[in-house]
C-alpha cells in the first residue's frame, strides 16, 4: 500500500501520523518465541457438559459446517434470530478476527461487521494493509442475542465448537479477539480488557496465537482510543510475521 493511501486508512482511524517503523520484534513478540512462562496459554478446560470444544464438529467440511450452523437449535437464541451468521471471508485467510454476536443488521443481512463498527474494523484492518477480503471474520455467537444483549455462558459453549471447526478449516496464522466480550470468552477469562491487550494468548485445541484489541463499536464512543488499537493490530502484524 502506498503512504497517501495508508495516511488516508489512518485518517479514517482519526490517526493522522505515521510513524516509520524497521524490523524490530517487540520484546513480548521475542519472549513469545522463547516460549516464555509468562506468555504460556491460559488453561482451557472443555465447556460444560458438550465435551472437548471443536470434538463435536470435527473433521465436518465448509459445506457440511455451514448447514449445520443454519440448522442449529443448540441454544435459545436460535428462536429469536432472522438468521445465523456464519463468518465471511478468505477460507485461507491468515487473519481470523473474530467478535462478540452479530448485531440487529448483520442479523438481517447473514454477514458479521457490516455496520457503522464494521467500516470501522475495515478501516482498522487497512491501516495494516488488510482488506476485508483477505481475512476471515467470524463472531463467538452465531445468532444475534436478543437487544444486543453480552452472550451466556451456555450459548458461547454450545457455540465455540462451531468456531473451532473454522479455526480447523482455515488454519489462521492469528486471530484478532474485538473487544472485551469476545477475548473473555475466547481465552475463558474475565480479567479487564486492558489488561489482556499487547500479550500472545493462545486460542483452543490449535493453539492459534491470539492478540486482543478494542471492539470497534467501542471506538466509535471513544475515539481516543483509536491510537491504542492501532498499537495492538501493528503488534498482530508482527507476531503474525513471525509466526
Ligand atoms: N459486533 C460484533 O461483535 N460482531 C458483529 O458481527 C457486529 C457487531
Amino acid at each position: 500500500m502506498n503512504n497517501a493511501l495508508r495516511r488516508e486508512y489512518l485518517a479514517a482511524l482519526g490517526l493522522t501520523t505515521w510513524v516509520a517503523r524497521g524490523k524490530v520484534v517487540p520484546a513480548m513478540l521475542k519472549a513469545a518465541n522463547k516460549s516464555s512462562v509468562a506468555l504460556e496459554p491460559p488453561a482451557i478446560g472443555p465447556p460444560a457438559a458438550i465435551g472437548p470444544p471443536a470434538a463435536r464438529e470435527a473433521g465436518v467440511d465448509w459445506s457440511e459446517l455451514r448447514t449445520r450452523v443454519a440448522a442449529c437449535t443448540r441454544c435459545a437464541l436460535s428462536a429469536t434470530r432472522t438468521q445465523t451468521v456464519f463468518g465471511v471471508g478468505n477460507q485461507r485467510a491468515e487473519w481470523l478476527v473474530v467478535g462478540e454476536a452479530p448485531g440487529a443488521e448483520e442479523d438481517r443481512q447473514g454477514e458479521p461487521f457490516v455496520g457503522r463498527a464494521g467500516q470501522l474494523l475495515n478501516s482498522m484492518l487497512r491501516a495494516v494493509g488488510l482488506a476485508r477480503e483477505q481475512v476471515y471474520i467470524a463472531n463467538v455467537l452465531k445468532c444475534r442475542p436478543p437487544g444486543n444483549r453480552d452472550p451466556q455462558p451456555n450459548e458461547a459453549a454450545e457455540c465455540l465448537p462451531y468456531l473451532e471447526q473454522q479455526i480447523a478449516l482455515i488454519k489462521p496464522k492469528i486471530m484478532l479477539a474485538v473487544g472485551r466480550i469476545a477475548a473473555q470468552n475466547l481465552l475463558r477469562t474475565d480479567k479487564t480488557l486492558g489488561s489482556l491487550r499487547q500479550q500472545v494468548h493462545r486460542f483452543g485445541i490449535s493453539q492459534v496465537p491470539l492478540i486482543v484489541t478494542y471492539h470497534p463499536a467501542y471506538l466509535l464512543r471513544t475515539p481516543t482510543d483509536k491510537r491504542k488499537s492501532w498499537e495492538d493490530l501493528k503488534f498482530a502484524r508482527d507476531v503474525c510475521a513471525h509466526v
